[in-house]
C-alpha cells in the first residue's frame, strides 16, 4: 500500500479521497506514461535523468508536458515532504485525460497527474547473498519498449508466468538475444567483462542501467556494450539484474541451473560485488532534493 498523502493534479490528499474518471485514457486505454524514482533518506538518486525520461515518453506518444523541470520538482519535493521523506520511491502516472472512448487521441485534453510515495522495498540482505531465480521466456511485449508506458500488459503475463514457474523473475530474448527483464534491465559478466545489451526500441533506458555503466567506466571495470546472445547468457559468469527498486541484485539460478562457474557457480560473483559495492557509495554521496 502507498503511504498516505498522494498528489493528483496539483493537489495533495489521502488515497482515498483521490478520484479518477473512468473516461480517463490511462483507465480504458493505458494511454499513459509513468516513472518511479527512488529516494534514499529523502535524497534523490537522479531526478533530472528521471523528469528527462518522462519527457521522452511523453514526446512518444504527443502528450504535453503538464509542467517545467522546476515544477516537478516542487510538486515531487512537496509529496516527499508530505510522507516524511525517508526510503521511497515516487511513482509518477502521467495519462492523455478524460475523453469520449474513441482510439485516435483526441486534442487539447488536460492531462491526468497522479503520483504516490511506495515504501521502497530494496531487497533484504539475504537476497543479495543469495542471489534472484529466473526463466528465460520470449519477449512478446510490443517494439516500443523503451516508452516507459502504463500499458504493461506484456510484462505482467511474463512476470505472472515467470513466478508460475517457480522463479523470481523472466529473462527476456528476442529473436536469440537478451532484451531485459520485465521491470529492470539485465547485465552480464563472462571472463571479467560486463556485457550490456544496446539501448534501442527492445528495451527501456533504464537510469539504473546507465548509472552502472557510469559507475563501471570511472572504476576502469571492462565493459562492453553490445547484443549479447542466448548462448552467451546460458554460459555467463555472472548475470545482474538493475533497476530504480531493486539496486542491482545478482541472478545466480537461470532455467534451474546455476549462474557461473567454479567457486562462485549459484552464488553472486565477484565483479557483482564489486559493482553493488560502487553503488551503495554513490547513494551515500547523493545530495538532498533543493541542490538538483
Ligand atoms: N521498472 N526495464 C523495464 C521494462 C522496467 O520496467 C524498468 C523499471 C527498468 C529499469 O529502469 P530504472 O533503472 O530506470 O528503474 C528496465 C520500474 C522500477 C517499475 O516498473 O516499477
Amino acid at each position: 500500500m502507498c503511504l498516505p498523502t498522494v498528489f493528483l493534479n496539483g493537489h495533495y490528499m489521502p488515497l482515498a479521497e483521490a478520484h479518477i474518471s473512468p473516461l480517463d485514457r490511462g483507465f480504458i486505454f493505458g494511454d499513459g506514461v509513468y516513472e518511479v524514482i527512488p529516494f534514499y533518506d529523502g535524497r534523490a538518486l537522479r531526478l533530472t535523468e528521471h523528469l528527462k525520461r518522462l519527457q521522452r515518453s511523453l514526446d512518444e506518444l504527443e502528450i504535453a508536458n503538464p509542467y517545467s523541470i522546476a515544477q516537478w520538482e516542487t510538486h515531487i519535493g512537496g509529496l516527499v515532504t508530505h510522507n516524511n521523506g525517508g526510503n521511497i520511491g515516487v511513482y509518477i502516472q502521467v495519462t492523455r485525460g478524460v475523453a469520449k472512448r474513441d482510439f485516435p487521441p483526441p486534442k487539447g485534453l488536460t492531462q491526468t497527474v497522479f503520483m504516490m510515495a511506495n515504501p521502497l522495498a530494496t531487497p533484504k540482505r539475504e537476497v543479495y547473498e543469495k542471489g534472484i531465480s529466473c526463466v528465460s521466456l520470449d519477449d512478446n511485449r510490443w517494439l516500443r519498449c523503451h516508452i516507459k508506458a502504463t500499458a504493461l500488459l506484456g510484462a505482467v503475463m511474463l512476470k505472472h508466468q515467470s513466478n508460475q514457474e517457480g522463479a523470481d523473475e523472466a529473462l527476456l530474448f528476442r529473436d536469440g538475444y537478451l532484451t531485459e527483464s520485465s521491470a529492470s534491465n539485465i547485465a552480464a559478466v563472462k571472463n571479467g567483462v560486463i556485457l550490456c545489451p544496446p539501448l534501442d526500441n527492445l528495451i527501456l533506458p533504464g537510469i539504473t542501467y546507465e548509472l552502472m555503466i557510469e559507475l563501471a567506466q570511472k572504476a576502469g571495470m571492462p565493459l562492453q556494450i553490445r547484443r549479447v546472445s542466448r548462448r552467451e547468457v546460458n554460459t555467463a559468469d555472472e548475470l545482474w539484474i538493475m533497476s530504480s527498486t531493486k539496486e542491482v541484485v545478482p541472478i545466480t539460478t537461470l532455467d534451474n541451473k546455476p549462474v557461473g562457474h567454479g567457486e562462485h557457480s549459484g552464488k553472486p560473483g565477484p565483479v557483482f560485488t564489486k559493482m553493488y559495492a560502487l553503488f551503495q557509495d554513490y547513494k551515500r554521496g547523493l545530495q538532498p532534493l533543493a541542490h538538483h
